[in-house]
Parts: C-alpha cells; sequence; structure tokens
C-alpha cells in the first residue's frame, strides 16, 4: 500500500517556503494516499526552544495544516512526541546509521556552525530520528522541498542496511523480505527551493534574522504588499523564455513562487508576464499572494483561539498513527531479537 508520511518543525515562523515546498503538497496528495502528517516536536528540541513557546508553536504548525486544507479525520495530523515509537525506532536506528553517513550531512555542518563541539547530539543524531519518523510506518512517499533530500537519501540508505543486516531474521520472523520499503522523496513542482526575498542566493528560511526575507503565513496583507514590493530583483524586464529566467535567480524566485501558487510553471507566468517591468508584476504577486494566504491565515487565527479543538485533533490523530507505529515496533523488536512482554 502508499502511504506519505511528511513532517514539519515547530520552531515558529511557518514561511511561504514551507507553504509552497511542503505543506499546499501535503494538501494535494491527500486524494492519492493515506497520509500522515506530523508536528515533529522531538526534532525542534535539538536546539533550545523556549517551553511555552514550544507548545504555542505546535498548535500553530497543527493550526496551519488545517487552515491550508488537510483534513485531520481522513487523514493524521499528530506531534511527534505522543507517539513514543519514534524515539524508540530512533534508538535502534542509530544503531544502524554509520558515523561516516551522518558526518556527510550538510545541514548539521550549517545548524552546528562554527561551535561544532557545542552542538547538541541530538541535532547531529537528527537524520536517523527523521528516518525513524517515516519508517515507524513503512510511509513509501514524502513530500519535502529540496533541502530535505540528502537526509531522505540517508533514510534510504538506513532501510536498506536495516533489512540486510537482518535478512535472515526478518526471514525466519516470517515477515517480507524489504521489511522498510525505500521511502520516494517527491520533490516537485515550481517551488521546491524558494528562496530569500532579500537575496537570491539564500533560500528563505525561519532563522534568518531579516523578517523581510521571508512570507510568514503569519503575516497580513500590508506586511506581504510590502515584502513583495522591496523584494529584490535586477533592473531588466521579466525575460520572455526560462531560459533566460535561469540566470536571474530573484526574477526565477518570484516567477516560480507565482507558478506554485496559481498552479501553473514558469513558462505559463512568462506567457502573461514575460516583456513586463517588475512594477506590475509583482502588483499581480502581491494580489495573487494575498488572495492564497489571506484565507489561510484568517483559519488558522480562528483555529489557534480554540486550542481544545487543535488538541483533540492532536490526540485522535496520535492515537491513530500510534496504533500502525506499534505494529511496525512489535516487529522491529522480534527482527532485532529483543524478548518482548
Ligand atoms: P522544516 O521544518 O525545516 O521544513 C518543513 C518543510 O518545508 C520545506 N521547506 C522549503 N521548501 C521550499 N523552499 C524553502 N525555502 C523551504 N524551507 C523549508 C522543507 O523541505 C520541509 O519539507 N527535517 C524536516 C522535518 C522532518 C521530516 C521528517 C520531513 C522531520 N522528520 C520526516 C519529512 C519526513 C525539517 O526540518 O523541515
Amino acid at each position: 500500500s502508499q502511504r506519505v508520511f511528511s513532517g514539519v518543525q515547530p520552531t515558529g515562523n511557518l514561511h511561504l517556503g514551507n507553504y509552497l515546498g511542503a505543506i499546499k503538497r501535503f494538501v494535494e496528495l491527500q486524494n492519492g494516499f493515506d497520509c500522515i502528517y506530523c508536528v515533529v516536536d522531538l526534532h525542534a528540541i535539538t536546539v533550545w526552544q523556549d517551553p511555552v513557546e514550544l507548545k504555542r508553536s505546535i498548535r500553530e504548525v497543527a493550526a496551519a495544516f488545517l487552515a491550508a486544507g488537510v483534513d485531520g479525520s481522513k487523514h493524521i495530523v499528530f506531534n511527534q512526541s505522543q507517539v513514543p515509537q519514534h524515539a524508540e525506532l530512533a534508538w535502534v536506528l542509530n544503531c544502524v546509521a554509520r558515523l561516516g553517513w551522518l558526518n556527510r550531512m550538510t545541514q548539521f555542518k550549517e545548524k552546528a556552525g562554527k561551535d561544532r563541539e557545542n552542538a547538541s547530539v541530538g541535532l547531529y543524531a537528527y537524520p536517523n530520528l527523521m528516518a525513524a519518523d517515516i519508517l515507524v510506518y513503512r510511509a513509501t512517499h514524502v513530500p519535502v522541498g529540496e533541502d530535505q533530500k540528502q537526509h531522505l537519501e540517508l533514510a534510504r540508505d538506513i532501510a536498506q542496511k536495516f533489512n540486510n543486516d537482518f535478512a535472515a531474521s526478518i526471514a525466519a520472523n516470517g515477515l517480507a523480505e524489504k521489511f522498510f520499503p525505500q521511502p520516494e522523496p517527491l520533490i516537485a513542482g515550481p517551488a521546491t527551493r524558494v528562496m530569500s526575498l532579500r537575496d537570491g542566493a539564500k533560500k528563505m528560511s525561519k532563522s534568518d534574522p531579516s523578517d523581510a526575507s521571508r512570507i510568514n503565513l503569519t503575516d497580513d496583507a500590508d506586511q506581504i504588499a510590502a515584502k513583495i514590493r522591496k523584494a529584490k530583483t535586477d533592473p531588466l524586464p521579466l525575460p520572455e523564455s526560462v531560459e533566460e529566467l535561469k540566470a536571474r535567480p530573484e526574477a526565477d524566485n518570484l516567477v516560480g513562487i507565482y507558478a506554485a501558487l496559481s498552479d501553473g510553471d514558469a513558462a505559463s507566468v512568462l506567457n502573461a508576464f514575460g516583456g513586463a517591468q517588475f512594477s506590475a508584476f509583482k502588483q499581480a504577486l502581491v494580489d495573487l499572494t494575498v488572495s492564497k494566504l489571506g484565507p489561510i491565515n484568517a483559519e488558522m487565527k480562528r483555529l489557534v483561539a480554540d486550542p481544545g479543538h487543535i488538541d483533540r485533533v492532536l490526540g485522535d490523530g496520535a492515537a491513530r498513527a500510534e496504533a500502525i507505529a506499534a505494529e511496525t515496533m512489535t516487529h522491529v523488536k522480534d527482527i532485532v531479537g529483543f524478548v518482548r512482554r
């Protein structure tokens, strides 16, 4: 069977990159798959989080999923710490993954920065927990932005090594040879890597100190308009062809955003705006962005005002997620050779 899993960290400032690269795709995939969408709070604490702020942020990400159109009754929406099997499987996978594999992870190097000795052990082991998130549901498809590609390749390597290392035991327990399926990354569409509005060479990110670099899902219409009008561009009009666009990172980014929000592609956007001045294109982009994000923003506000409702959705989702995860863990314990209760 085909199962989608993906996660978003509750670390504040959900932005247009998170929406276009991930959450909007989550919504689209609901028609073809059984979907599990997780607020990954265990991942968030790999760097210090203020406890009060973390709690608020967990509910806000859940609200963003629901406001964007994720159906928490047909599919599963929950927060990671409510399902203990994530951490449990992560430990087993810590013992499968190799130091050399983790040493290659570019995101750890970026996040740890120069003071690597002072990074948490959790930040280093983070990709193993991410592999556990996916594999504990034996998910087959994982929609993410481009920046998660390396982590997904690692998850595939871990799945394969587990299946190989324990091949005899998997067979002895009467389980399918490919106990863990190879999770397939779904990284597609015009906005797999949304860039900063201030610098076409940097990705749009929660941690950029400049708030003008990103459009937050909580921004109102005036903030969205101001940020898009101020977005960095080159002085030329919009190009006529996608080839020319590729050489102009800031233009490419804004066209990609327009394409994703309008469910088109770069070619269809250039068809409409090729040769236009940026002032005109930016106004159209403001209107489109406000019309798409406005309703999501309003619904998020409505939802976070009722944390009791969100907590019920999360609790109900966690119970259903745990039923799946517990079955996998039972098998994993048999495969590894633990004595079960
Ligand atoms: P996170 O919380 O940093 O980001 C959530 C999702 O948003 C995507 N994204 C972007 N897409 C396009 N352009 C951007 N500028 C941009 N910035 C972020 C991310 O690729 C991601 O899909 N490690 C993950 C969370 C995670 C996870 C998982 C994902 C934990 N376990 C299992 C998939 C499966 C992360 O930190 O995402």
